[in-house]
């Protein structure tokens, strides 16, 4: 297996000693700006029960918990590695009852309640296989009203990366905001842009 096949799978879901030492560190670094984006747009509010797909090793999970007293968060993942890294993160507020951390994945799991009133994602969106399905999934979870952030890097920067496209599905803030209306997103999408250096990093916000 080529190099960026290895490294693109391990994006998509990290495994192994690989997973939990590079890729960790990757997120926990590479990713922390546009976390920081998205946290800033998630506007944490007191009573927030919110869902987080793809959480990794949990920081933006940790972020969002540390500002609110009341609320949930629900976060998904579909690797064990991440799971065990994010719970170790999140131990205090999983104690406290402000953090569940589920094993799955979000494709294939059942939610018992729904009711979020916000959901996010980051750098996950390219690794769905049936985008318009997940994101309809996310939608039919949301209250009326309720606020999803997709946050994902610019595709320019990204079609220079050595990935492999078969396992990640590059967007532009177009492709975005389309998904985001064809899969029931009604209410108003917008996508925000920030340059950090040299990278620009976009946040698609929808409303239900
Ligand atoms: C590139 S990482 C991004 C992690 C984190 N959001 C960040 O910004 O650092 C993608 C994460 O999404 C998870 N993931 C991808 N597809 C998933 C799915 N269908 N269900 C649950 N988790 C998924 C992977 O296991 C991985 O932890």
């Amino acid at each position: 297996m080529s190099f960026p096949t290895f490294f693109s799978q391990q994006a998509r879901k990290p495994s192994g000693v690989f997973g939990r030492l590079v890729m960790s560190a990757i997120f926990n670094i590479g990713n922390s700006k546009l976390n920081r984006f998205v946290n800033e747009i998630m506007s944490i509010q007191e009573n927030d029960h919110i869902l987080e797909i793809g959480f990794g090793t949990g920081k933006l999970i940790y972020e969002m918990a540390r500002q609110m007293d009341q609320g949930l968060i629900e976060g998904v993942d579909f690797s064990s590695t991440m799971v065990s890294i994010a719970q170790k993160r999140n131990k205090k507020h999983i104690a406290g009852g402000k953090v569940k951390l589920l094993k799955g994945n979000f494709d294939e799991m059942s939610f018992q309640k729904k009711g979020f009133n916000k959901a996010c994602s980051v750098n996950t969106i390219y690794f769905w296989p049936k985008p318009e399905n997940t994101v309809r999934k996310i939608a039919d979870l949301l209250e009326p009203g309720g606020k999803f952030v997709a946050a994902f890097e610019d595709i320019a920067q990204l079609e220079h990366r050595q990935l492999n496209n078969e396992v990640f599905n590059l967007y532009s803030k177009e492709d975005a905001k389309t998904l985001l209306v064809n899969a029931g997103f009604l209410n108003g999408v917008s996508v925000q842009s920030r340059k950090f250096g040299s990278s620009v990093l976009n946040c698609a916000i929808a409303i239900k």
